[in-house]
């Protein structure tokens, strides 16, 4: 007998705060475009988790939503097989939220790496938003709420996996079901990209980012400002690869890998220039960047077609969330409509 087996549900999310660039490409936006057939996938445009560093300038959420949407749409998001969700259009993960928000302690969010980095980063020593501090939650919230397997990120937001794991595992203990399921990470590896200096790692408000929209030009100062870890190595001295900015975008980015490895050999050995490894990543992103911006001017021009797939995303997603939130409140006990109230209930 063949039995269909369901399809496993994948979720994720980004914070509408700019377009998107190459660093989430290859951080995630790649693994969610290749699994879209095999999997029921879900994205969520985060625009209530980006207000928890933007409430006082809430135009830069609203005014990337769609910009956002046009990434993923121009990048191989396709809308008939994956749900495009605005998280603010489904309250009941607010709800969720508040509920889960009970389970965990101060301590645990004060230790949170990645929020402790943010907020060093981004200046809030002197002022942490209650709400930012508490984002982590939140995302438990859309993680548990669509009743997500897997989670394709960065590693950057393994703490917040490891959190949904441990909520789920406490409200099952505490209310004696299973309503809410593990999830399991799928990290990219290629790890976060690195700005062109190899300073930092590509962000969207530090600078040093390539939209996946970039001009040609872009993408060629882009590709000659990259750092190749010396300056004023002559061609025939050996270059090096810790610390080489160039060769780790070809790793990210180079389709032919045994090629790569071969470049890498010669190029560790002596005889082959910075230049030369550049230009071999310059087609790399060229190739890659040119049918986005394509279809991403295409898009913009009628926004009708996104703002479609968009709404029926998030009603789809919106209607999952309910059942599970449904479920979650009975088994807490305080789904009073289904007891204390349920004769006047009409349904
Ligand atoms: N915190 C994620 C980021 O900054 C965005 C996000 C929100 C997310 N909700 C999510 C990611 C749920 C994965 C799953 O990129």
């Amino acid at each position: 007998m063949n039995i269909k087996l369901p399809k496993k549900t994948i979720l994720t999310g980004d914070r509408p705060t700019g377009q998107l660039h190459l660093g989430h490409y290859v951080g995630s936006l790649r693994t969610r475009i290749a699994l879209q057939d095999k999997y029921d996938v879900f994205i969520l445009i985060a625009d209530m988790q980006a207000l928890t560093d933007n409430a006082r300038t809430p135009e830069v959420v609203s005014s990337n939503i769609m910009e956002i949407a046009c990434d993923y749409i121009a990048a191989g998001i396709e809308a008939k097989r994956t749900h495009i969700v605005v998280q603010s259009m489904v309250p009941e993960l607010a709800e969720l939220y508040m509920y889960l928000s009970n389970l965990v302690g101060v301590g645990r969010l004060e230790r949170n790496p990645t929020v402790k980095a943010e907020i060093q980063l981004k200046g809030m020593t002197d002022h942490i938003p209650a709400g930012f501090f508490m984002y982590p939650i939140s995302q438990v919230a859309d993680i548990v709420g669509f009743g997500a397997d897997l989670v394709p990120v960065g590693d950057d937001q393994a703490p917040m996996l490891e959190l949904t794991n441990d909520i789920v595992q406490t409200f099952g203990g505490l209310y004696g079901t299973n309503v809410l399921k593990p999830v399991e990470g799928l990290y990219s590896k290629v790890g976060r990209l690195p700005t062109p200096d190899g300073k930092a790692k590509m962000s969207k408000s530090l600078g040093g980012a390539l939209a996946l929209d970039a001009t040609e030009k872009q993408i060629k100062s882009f590709v000659n400002s990259l750092y190749p870890g010396m300056n004023g190595r002559r061609i025939d001295e050996p270059g090096l690869i810790d610390g080489n900015v160039i060769l780790t975008y070809l790793d990210a980015f180079d389709p032919d890998v045994e090629g790569l490895e071969n470049i890498k050999q010669r190029y560790i050995e002596g005889g082959i220039g910075d230049g030369d490894i550049k230009n071999r990543l310059l087609p790399c992103l060229l190739e890659l960047i040119a049918p986005i911006r394509e279809k991403r001017t295409e898009l913009k021009k009628d926004l009708g077609y996104v703002k479609q797939c968009v709404y029926q995303g998030t009603q789809v997603g919106r209607e999952r969330v309910g059942k599970i939130l449904d479920k979650v409140k009975t088994s807490i006990g305080i789904n009073h409509s289904d007891y204390i109230f349920k004769e006047y209930i009409t349904r």
